[in-house]
């Protein structure tokens, strides 16, 4: 599979409406977070996949983290750079994950809320791993994904301007799965629910 461009051309249309929309924390990241800073003693240079509208990165930098903010959406991006954050367009499919801050050194951790879930399935265990053999030995990541089976396209917009987006959904055993056969020792799963019918499932991992 590849990456599903209707989703990313999606999200560039909305960029600022969406950060606008996520801009409260909610309280299940949150908890992520602190186990998330906590685990890492509190300092260290992390990659954020998908980090959106920035909410995320602007808590991990308060708790002493080090953030390279990266999304695959150009909009993200561009809203982050006028916001005066440094950016980096990044698809963790394809694209080089290595740091252009730090040569040569492997990230502390990998921060990938709420974005995976437009990876399709068969490309998941990929991505995890590139992402394991971009981060030290120990090293730790936080994703979380939609509990539930299946896929599923949800449509939105007008027909002049549509807009579509690709999800991948996951249970618990075969999340656990990809992730471990990824290069990763799974820790915690958490299911959470967000809004209403909003149903998360977040996994605390280390890197083998
Ligand atoms: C639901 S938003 C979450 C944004 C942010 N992490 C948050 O929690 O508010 C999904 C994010 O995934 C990104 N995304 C879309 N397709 C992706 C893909 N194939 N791989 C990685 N990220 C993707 C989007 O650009 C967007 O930033």
């Amino acid at each position: 599979m590849s990456t599903d461009r209707d989703t990313v051309r999606s999200y560039d249309a909305v960029a600022a409406e969406y950060a606008a929309e996520a801009a409260a924390m909610p309280k299940w990241v949150a908890a992520e977070i602190d186990v998330f800073v906590t685990e890492l003693g509190g300092s260290g240079r992390v990659l954020e996949i998908g980090s959106g509208g920035g909410r995320d990165a602007l808590e991990l930098e308060k708790r002493g983290i080090s953030v390279r903010r990266t999304d695959i959406s150009k909009g993200f991006v561009e809203l982050l750079r006028e916001s005066g954050f440094k950016a980096d367009l990044l698809d963790p499919l394809t694209q080089d994950l290595a740091d252009p801050q730090r040569p040569g050194t492997p990230y502390d951790g990998v921060w990938a809320c709420a974005c995976l879930i437009h990876v399709a399935r068969e490309d998941f265990v990929t991505v995890l791993g590139r992402l394991a053999e971009a981060t030290r030995t120990g090293g730790r990541l936080h994703v979380s994904v939609r509990e539930g089976d299946g896929a599923d396209v949800s449509t939105h917009g007008s027909a002049a301007a549509p807009r579509r987006y690709v999800e991948t959904y996951w249970r618990e055993p075969a999340l656990r799965s990809a992730v471990t056969d990824a290069g990763w020792i799974v820790g915690e799963v958490h299911q959470c629910i967000g809004k209403p019918d909003d149903r998360w499932l977040t996994v605390r991992a280390s890197r083998a």
